[in-house]
């Protein structure tokens, strides 16, 4: 969700109400998930090095992630809305991480559309903890190092429940993947837009599934291969 701070400067605004306006671009791409039935939706909130910016900046970020908390749990109910955070979120202030365990478990049982919201993320940081799990337990004597596979990895990354992504979207002009869901991301198409978060609407959005919609995913086959599974799951 790039662009929020030069979507504020070009208003002559502070970057903070670069962000609240970025509150309603998210709005706006939940329902429409939730509307067109895709499963998961994953936003890029906060990354593990947005610790970096200046102290007033985050802590902005901090209460409009409490406040848009508070205020969105009714309306993500009434959407249906399964909420999630995965990240780091032992860094976050006590009532935040109170919030978040509340939001989760107030959201668990809606069916419609899982929503992650991505804080205190980093890929790295993901493959980190992962690396971190399985030497725990080739240490305790309960894995095999040989037997390591990739769904072994996948397993304890932070949503193994979950498919990779499809389709990553990234706003603001930047072409690059900015340390985000590095590993599930490795056969997402990816869709880059010159439009700042703020400005993010349905209507790109829509643009954005119909560009997906018409790339062919070999997934290291070559092009007939494709057709032909294509042509027997249409069998
Ligand atoms: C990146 O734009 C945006 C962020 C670091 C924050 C994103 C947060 C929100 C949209 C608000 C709340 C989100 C939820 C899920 C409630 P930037 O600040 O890097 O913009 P710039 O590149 O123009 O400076």
């Amino acid at each position: 969700m790039d662009g929020n701070g030069r979507w504020a400067k070009q208003r002559h605004m502070p970057r903070h109400a670069g962000h609240r306006a970025g509150v309603k671009s998210v709005r706006v791409v939940v329902e429409e998930s939730a509307r067109l039935g895709i499963e998961v939706l994953t936003l890029f909130a906060f990354s593990s090095e947005n610790w970096r910016r200046p102290r007033q900046e985050v802590d902005l970020l901090m209460e409009l992630f409490m406040s848009a908390l508070r205020g969105e749990i009714r309306r993500l109910t009434e959407n249906d809305v399964k909420l999630r955070v995965i990240g780091d979120r032992s860094a976050f202030p006590r009532n935040l991480q109170k919030l978040i365990g509340e939001a989760e478990a107030a959201t668990c049982n809606n069916r419609r559309l899982i929503l992650q919201v991505a804080a205190n993320y980093g890929g790295r940081w993901d493959l980190t903890q992962a690396a971190r799990q399985l030497a725990r337990r080739v240490a305790a004597g309960e894995l095999d190092p040989d037997l390591i596979d990739e769904r072994t990895v996948a397993a304890v990354l932070s949503f193994p429940d979950l498919p990779d992504p499809d389709l990553f979207i990234r706003t603001g002009g930047e072409r690059r993947l900015s340390n985000f869901l590095l590993w599930q991301a490795a056969y997402a198409e990816i869709f880059f837009t010159d439009v700042l978060w703020p400005d993010f609407s349905a209507d790109l959005f829509g643009q954005a599934l119909a560009d997906f919609s018409r790339r062919q995913r070999r997934f290291g086959m070559i092009a007939e291969q494709v057709a032909a599974i294509s042509a027997d799951g249409a069998a």
